[in-house]
């Protein structure tokens, strides 16, 4: 049995973050150490709340969720409500259910700590903006080369933006941090909108998994319905997009994407800011310091219906 992959999600919950933190929680090959809070989809505080709320209707209460940042490097956060719902969480009533406080360690502080723990054995899942990671880096630059891996979604190597025609939202809510974790010394893997994008689940999915996990399933079930409205209304969609689950599954099961290799930069002046930039992989540049920046990897392709597969199937055993 191969070892389970020790994991810190960093987050912005946000609907399709819930899908993916029950996922990873639910899977065999995944040890959770815990989840960092990001601002995105909605205010850090909201996205605290949020995870500590997955936490519980995932049944592990005990999970550290540690608070990051409420801002980006420049400028000021903005929010998805429109996309995930007023509270980031298709506005399902809560019932009794009160936040417990947060773990006091910081989400950089967090992140440093089992780095350290488990040197080499700690892959980072960023799911939101990058300002955390990119936080990590400045404060504990030698640690850079002590984890294991980054597979994060955001991103599009040759694919339209979501949030402008050429940015993605995680990306736009904080180019700079964007920037400076694809020229960094981690190993990223950037699972993009080229596959997320055409990754979806329907209606009738989550009441399949609802039937089978009435906890977890039951909550993704009603969560999902404002976002599975969103993506009718404004893309058409016959449901909505997984984003968040396919960078997991990318560490779960990487034989289901078609990985290649390339320098990646972030657009940071103008309308094109927030978009990403990939160097294709039969070609070589040297000009405008391409040459200087360390190949990363992306996501080109996916076998989607495995991984629509994969999901229902892992949330089926998550009870
Ligand atoms: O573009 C999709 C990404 O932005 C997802 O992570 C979603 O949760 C939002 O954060
Ligand atoms: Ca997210």
């Amino acid at each position: 049995m191969p070892r389970r992959r020790k994991i810190i999600i960093d987050t912005d919950p946000g609907i399709d973050d819930a899908m993916a933190i029950l996922f990873a929680a639910a899977h065999p090959g995944v040890e959770l150490l815990g989840l960092t809070t990001v601002h995105g989809n909605v205010s850090v505080k909201d996205a605290t709340r949020n995870a500590l709320r997955v936490c519980a209707v995932g049944g592990f209460e005990a999970l550290p969720v540690c608070v990051g940042a409420a801002q980006p490097l420049v400028g000021r956060a903005r929010y998805a409500r429109h996309v995930h719902g007023g509270d980031g969480m298709g506005d399902v009533p809560a019932g009794r259910w009160r936040p417990p406080r947060p773990d006091p360690r910081s989400a950089v502080e967090f992140i440093a700590e089992q780095v350290k723990a488990a040197p080499g054995r700690v892959t980072l899942v960023p799911i939101g903006p990058l300002t955390n990671i990119a936080r990590f880096l400045e404060r504990h630059p030698r640690l850079a080369a002590k984890v294991q891996e980054v597979v994060l979604m955001g991103g599009a190597a040759f694919y339209a933006g979501n949030a402008t025609p050429v940015a993605e939202a995680n990306i736009l809510c904080d180019p700079e941090a964007a920037a400076r974790v694809f020229a960094s010394k981690l190993k990223v893997t950037m699972v993009g909108l080229d596959v997320t994008d055409t990754t979806t689940l329907s209606a009738a999915d989550f009441d399949r998994i609802a039937r089978r996990s009435p906890g977890p399933g039951g909550f993704l079930r009603r969560a999902v319905r404002c976002y599975i409205d969103f993506y009718r209304r404004e893309r058409g969609k016959a449901g909505c997009c997984m984003h968040d689950v396919c960078a997991v599954a990318c560490i779960v099961a990487p034989k289901l994407f078609e990985l290649r290799t390339g320098r990646i930069r972030v657009h940071l002046e103008g309308f094109m800011r927030g978009g990403t930039v990939v160097q294709p992989p039969d070609r070589n540049y040297d000009a405008e310091g391409w040459g200087r920046l360390p190949p990363q990897r992306y996501a080109a392709d996916a076998d989607r219906p495995a991984l629509r597969r994969l999901f229902s199937k892992t949330m089926a055993a998550a009870g």
